[in-house]
């Protein structure tokens, strides 16, 4: 017979890696906490339905216990003979209780163990990082209500476009994390479900109480079929999804950060404590951080990818292959609260040089739609107001000369509609504080979202 925890059927001993390659412990023992967790709740409910006596469910659980305290202590060693956390525990409570502990695996598999501890390690994680985009979110909208007047180009493939402010600019990924955050909140709804119960996949023939674990363990819905309990991974998939697009919005963030803070734009510098310099050329000062946030989106969606196509083709229930999920989310649970971290950190100390941003939008042409309207509010068809206006763009780049540098002479020859209010209209200022519409650029826009985003974050609390 072999030595292992399942060893009756089985004669021969596997080498040690083989066993090393089925193994799970390095990685699983993450869950450790959870492990003991679930077992205390399942073993607290086995004694009170008699399926085992109330003496060997408090020595189980007082056993449970103590491994509970020198798992804190940093006490508690793990062999990879034991194959993963759940053999593990099971074989250090044995030498701590004897015999006995052989009686807490009644009424339940590693099946709905492991799912059970991976739920729980999950939902206790993702309030981090709710909290850790709140967190951003709340330095987000600081600086959005401190620069809702900031005049800066906006872009369209990268191509300066209408002028905007920073504010706005700075509400949009507001709203991007926002969503990234209700996104989190549904997940959480998702993981809130207990599998245990279920036992290998078919439920069990004791009379066990899993409403009774449910409150233990604080999950607010149960798995409501054994098979869907051991095979679900969507909670998983749906935190790496989340993280990937969460992710997504950093990097592209990143990525501006990184190009704005170049010589060329110069429209921000990143603090000392969020750069690096660089060993050869003493001038440096890198968005290094900026970058590997931008960086770690690749290894993100990379988790995402992975667990995808291990869980596609699966048949129910659970098949081995599901040891492979948590490595991708331990590994992305990480990344992602310390991504949105240094987020917070990097626009906490961000210096925003205003003049050089309203700069780049007066000796630009990105008014040039301003004069298209005003044309058209002049009865001159879109069409060819849009037409005329190219026209004197092309003229004013071949001579250097912005819009509201032209004479007045000199548009009217263009168009004898303009009139002496057109410089008014052309200035950068004008042109954003009349964009009122719903969800424009506006200042008197930017600061009432700003109020009604504040309302949103405290609502929060
Ligand atoms: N280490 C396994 C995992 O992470 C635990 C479940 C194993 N169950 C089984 N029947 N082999 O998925």
């Amino acid at each position: 017979m072999s030595d292992k925890l399942w060893g009756g059927r089985f004669t021969a001993k596997a080498s040690e890696w083989v066993d090393e390659f089925g193994a799970s412990i390095h990685f699983d023992q993450k869950m450790a906490a959870e492990d003991l967790e679930g077992s205390i709740a399942h073993a607290k409910m086995l004694g009170k339905q008699a399926i085992i006596s109330s003496d060997e469910s408090a020595q189980i659980v007082a056993g449970l216990e103590s491994l509970q305290q020198e798992l804190t202590a940093g006490n508690l060693t793990f062999d990879v003979k034991n194959e993963d956390i759940h053999m593990n525990m099971e074989a250090l409570l044995t030498e701590k209780i004897g015999a006995v502990a052989g009686k807490l695996h009644t009424a339940r598999s590693r099946n709905d163990q492991v799912a059970t501890d991976f739920h729980l390690w999950v939902k206790h994680r993702l309030p981090h990082v709710m909290s850790a985009l709140t967190d951003l979110q709340s330095e987000l909208l600081s600086l959005a209500d401190k620069h809702a007047g900031t005049i800066m180009s906006g872009y369209t493939h990268l191509q300066h476009a209408q002028p905007i402010t920073y504010g706005h600019y700075l509400l949009a990924y507001f709203n991007m994390f926002q969503r990234d955050y209700e996104r989190f909140e549904f997940n959480q709804k998702h993981t809130d479900i207990l599998p245990l119960g279920a036992a290998a996949l078919a439920g069990t023939t004791f009379p066990i109480d899993r409403e009774f674990v449910a409150d233990e363990l604080g999950f607010s819905d149960i798995y409501h079929n054994s098979l869907d309990a051991v095979s679900d991974r969507d909670f998983a998939l749906e935190f790496l999804g989340n993280a990937s697009i969460l992710m997504m919005h950093l990097s592209r963030m990143a990525e501006e950060l990184i190009l704005w803070s170049s010589y060329e734009f110069n429209y921000i510098e990143l603090s000392d404590d969020f750069s690096t310099g660089s060993s050869i050329m003493p001038q440096k000062k890198n968005a290094d951080f900026a970058e590997l946030v931008r960086g770690k989106t690749g290894r993100t969606y990379g988790s995402l990818l992975a667990l995808l196509t291990t869980m596609k083709s699966l048949p129910l229930a659970y098949n081995k292959d599901m040891q492979e999920d948590k490595e991708q989310v331990f590994d992305v649970m990480d990344t992602v609260i310390a991504s949105v971290k240094i987020f917070t950190g990097m626009l906490n100390g961000l210096t925003v040089h205003e003049g050089q941003m309203l700069a780049a939008t007066q000796d630009d042409f990105s008014n040039a739609t301003e004069l298209a309207d005003y044309l058209a509010t002049k009865g001159v068809p879109f069409r060819k107001a849009h037409a005329i206006v190219g026209q004197l763009v092309l003229k004013g780049i071949q001579t250097h000369t912005p819009l509201q540098k032209m004479t007045l002479t000199d548009l009217q020859a263009a168009a004898p509609q303009i009139e002496a209010d057109i410089y008014q209209i052309l200035a950068s200022e004008t042109a954003v504080n009349r964009r009122t519409s719903l969800g424009g650029t506006a200042v008197t826009n930017v600061k009432k979202e700003v109020t009604r985003n504040y309302k949103i974050l405290e609502e929060r609390q």
